[in-house]
């Protein structure tokens, strides 16, 4: 099996001994942003998109960047080769606003924490592809800040887990009657030949897997629009998909119990899983 190695603080150790302070912010308020890149054969996949998104996160958290890009990317890079064994992996980075007496208000002087680590990463379940997955929708009551990649994640971990008592995989959300995101994912519905998305606002995460799912579609000529969806459009959709650098594109085939269109992954979706699979090969593992 695979040592895990992890970073922390300037220090490389093995996960079961590296230990944070209980008074870390990360730990007492959830006040940290964290990235998750996929890296296929050794190479991060667009990891200046996300060491931008990271940015992103830390200027909304009023946190200063504890790297430059150079050092984040050496780092990542440093992680992956750590875990060589793994074919792909996930490289999860974390920043925190450190340690300091519970006070809800920014300390004046602390050190951020930083974190990462290295996990396996498994492509999408076989069945799952062939056969779609199964989703409930829920209101989203999450925060008005949802472009921040936050370690506050309760609203998602909620979601998750309503989904996972249903047994299902994810939980698609509505905010005043439109699409928003699914909890660890986001969404795109068919009808007819046109594929649709929300726009990238505070509503959802900017995905990099959508981006690169709405590169392909474009190239491919196949027609996308980014606007507000309405629950009504997502519920008579022929097609819903997810997708999240885990889940890669993954068609959902069940929405509360109710077949999705034919009740099985549809064309466009399979022209799009293949063209995603296309470009693993031929682009993400040679990045
Ligand atoms: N989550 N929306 C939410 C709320 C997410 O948590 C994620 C990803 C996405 C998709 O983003 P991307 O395509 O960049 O992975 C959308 C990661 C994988 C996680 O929290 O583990």
């Amino acid at each position: 099996m695979q040592a895990q190695t992890v970073y922390l603080n300037g220090e490389f150790t093995p996960i079961e001994e590296a230990r944070i302070p209980v008074l870390d912010r990360g730990f007492i308020f959830g006040d940290g942003v964290y990235e998750v890149i996929p890296v296929y054969s050794g190479y991060p996949f667009r990891l200046v998109q996300h060491l931008e998104r990271l940015q992103r996160s830390l200027d909304a958290i009023k946190l200063a960047n504890p790297m430059t890009l150079a050092r984040w990317s050496q780092l990542v890079r440093k992680m992956a080769k750590l875990h060589a064994t793994w074919k792909d992996q996930a490289v999860y980075i974390q920043v925190t606003r450190g340690v300091a007496k519970r006070d809800h208000a920014f300390p004046s002087h602390t050190e951020p924490t930083v974190f990462l680590m290295s996990n396996a990463l498994s492509v999408p379940d076989r069945k799952h592809v062939a056969e779609g997955v199964a989703c409930i929708t829920a209101t989203d009551n999450r925060w008005l800040r949802c472009d921040i990649k936050s370690t506050s994640l309760l609203g998602n971990v909620l979601m998750r887990q309503r989904a996972a008592e249903a047994g299902c995989i994810e939980t698609i959300m509505f905010r005043d009657g439109f699409l928003s995101e699914a909890s660890s994912s986001n969404v795109f519905v068919v009808r007819g030949k046109q594929i649709a998305a929300p726009p990238n606002n505070h509503l959802v995460l900017p995905g990099t897997t959508n981006d690169v799912v709405m590169e392909l579609a474009r190239k491919a000529k196949m027609p996308l629009v980014l606007r507000e969806v309405t629950e009504d459009e997502v519920r008579a959709a022929d097609e819903i998909w997810l997708t999240s650098a885990t889940k890669e594109v993954l068609a959902v085939s069940r929405l509360d119990g109710k077949p999705v269109g034919s009740g099985k992954p549809g064309p466009a979706y399979k022209r799009i899983y293949k063209l995603y699979q296309d470009y693993k090969r031929t682009v993400m593992r040679r990045a």
